[in-house]
C-alpha cells in the first residue's frame, strides 16, 4: 500500500512539471477555425449544453480521470466532485484498482450526488477481475459508466509495470455485454488508433476516449521516477511515441459514423475543446489542466471550468455557431486541406 501511495504522489508531482507536458502548438494549434466577422449571434445566447450518456451537462467538458490512492488524492478528487457537481460536467475519477483490492472507502459520490460520474480501471487488471469487478468498480461510486485506461507505453516505462496483454479485449467483450452501463474505453496519452478502435467496435464498444500525445507524457514521468539506466536506454526512443488526437479523431469519425468520440490529451483550453468537437468528437477531457486547481480548492476548479467554458463560448462566437451542431460544421481555413472534411 505504501508503495502505491508513493506512486501516486509521484505521478502528480511530475504531473505538475512542464518537462513532463507537450509543447504548446504542437498539435491542436495546427486546426485553425476560418474567422466569422458576421457571426450574428448574440454572445449571451450561445448554447454549451450537450447530452452525454442520457443528462444534460452544461458543457462538453469532462475532468478526465486523475488520481485517487494517496493522502492527496482524496483532498484532490473531493475539490474536482463538488466543481463538477456546481457546474454540472461530468468527472471521471482515477484508477479505483487499489480501492477495491483494500477494500478502501469511496465517498467521491456524496460530493458529487448528481454529476455524471466515470468509474475507471486497468485494462490489465479488467482481464484479471472480469466484469465482477468492473460491476464492482461502478457499483462503489454509483457509476453512469465505466472508464477502462489501455497504456502499454506507461506499464512499459514503469518499473514492475504490467506486461500481459493477453485476454483483454474478450473482457471488454463481455463487460459491454453485461455491464448495467456503457463502457469508454481510453488510453491515457498515446493515443487509440484506427486499428485498435476496429477491434473495439467489433466486440460492441460505442465509446473511445482518444487520449494522444501532446499533453501529459507517461512515458516521460515513469521514467523520470524509474532508477534502472538499462531501461532509461531501452526507452529513451519511445519518449515521444503515440499519435495526436487532432490527427486520430478524424480517422476515428471515418471509421465508423455512430461511435461516440471524446477528445483528449493535451486539451488546454476552451479553444481545444471546440477543435475536438469540430473534428467529430462529442466531448473532450482535460486532466493535468485540473490538477492544480484541485489541489487548492473546489473553488479554484470551479473558477477553471468557467474559463474553459467561456473560451469555447467565444469560439462559438468567432465562428458563427449558435450551438455545439453549429459547431461541429463550423468552416476551417480553407488552406487546411487535412482537416476540411465535414462529418454528420
Ligand atoms: C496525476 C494524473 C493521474 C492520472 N491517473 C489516471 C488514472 O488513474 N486512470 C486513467 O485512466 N488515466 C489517468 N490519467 C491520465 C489522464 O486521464 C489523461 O488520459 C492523460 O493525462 C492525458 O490528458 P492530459 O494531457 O489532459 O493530462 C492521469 C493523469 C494525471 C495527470
Amino acid at each position: 500500500m505504501a508503495d502505491i501511495r508513493q506512486r501516486k504522489q509521484d505521478h502528480i508531482d511530475l504531473a505538475l512539471q512542464e518537462a513532463h507536458q507537450g509543447q504548446l502548438g504542437d498539435q491542436f494549434d495546427r486546426l485553425r477555425f476560418e474567422p466569422i466577422a458576421v457571426p450574428e449571434l448574440h454572445h449571451d445566447q450561445i448554447d454549451l449544453s450537450v447530452e452525454f450518456l442520457g443528462r444534460i451537462c452544461s458543457a462538453p467538458i469532462i475532468i478526465g480521470a486523475m488520481t485517487g490512492g494517496c493522502d492527496n488524492g482524496e483532498i484532490i478528487n473531493r475539490h474536482l466532485a463538488e466543481a463538477a457537481e456546481e457546474c454540472q460536467i461530468p468527472m471521471a475519477v482515477g484508477s479505483q484498482r487499489a480501492a477495491l483490492e483494500l477494500a478502501l472507502p469511496q465517498r467521491i459520490r456524496q460530493s458529487a450526488p448528481n454529476a455524471v460520474l466515470l468509474g475507471n480501471l486497468g485494462g490489465t487488471q479488467l482481464a484479471q477481475g472480469g466484469v465482477d469487478l468492473a460491476q464492482a468498480a461502478v457499483d462503489s461510486i454509483d457509476a453512469n459508466a465505466l472508464v477502462i485506461h489501455l497504456n502499454p507505453l506507461q506499464e512499459l516505462a514503469q518499473p514492475n509495470g504490467d506486461r500481459d496483454w493477453r485476454g483483454i479485449l474478450r473482457t471488454i467483450e463481455t463487460c459491454c455485454q453485461r455491464l448495467d452501463v456503457p463502457l469508454i474505453v481510453k488510453e491515457v496519452g498515446a493515443g487509440i488508433g484506427p486499428t485498435s478502435a476496429q477491434r473495439l467496435i467489433d466486440i460492441g464498444v460505442q465509446w473511445i476516449e482518444v487520449a494522444g500525445r501532446g499533453g501529459t507524457n507517461w512515458a516521460s514521468i515513469e521514467m523520470a521516477r524509474n532508477p534502472s539506466t538499462r531501461d532509461a536506454q531501452i526507452m529513451q526512443p519511445f519518449a515521444d511515441w503515440g499519435v495526436y488526437s487532432i490527427d486520430l479523431l478524424p480517422q476515428l469519425r471515418a471509421l465508423d459514423a455512430d461511435l461516440n468520440l471524446i477528445g483528449s490529451g493535451g486539451v488546454r483550453h476552451g479553444l481545444d475543446v471546440a477543435r475536438c468537437l469540430r473534428l467529430g468528437a462529442q466531448m473532450a477531457a482535460l486532466a493535468q489542466p485540473f490538477l492544480a486547481p484541485a489541489m487548492q480548492s473546489s473553488r479554484a476548479v470551479v473558477e477553471k471550468i468557467d474559463i474553459l467554458k467561456e473560451q469555447l463560448r467565444r469560439t462559438m462566437l468567432l465562428t458563427g455557431s449558435a450551438d455545439l451542431a453549429a459547431l461541429a460544421c463550423a468552416a476551417i481555413d480553407s488552406t487546411q486541406s487535412q482537416f476540411n472534411g465535414k462529418h454528420t
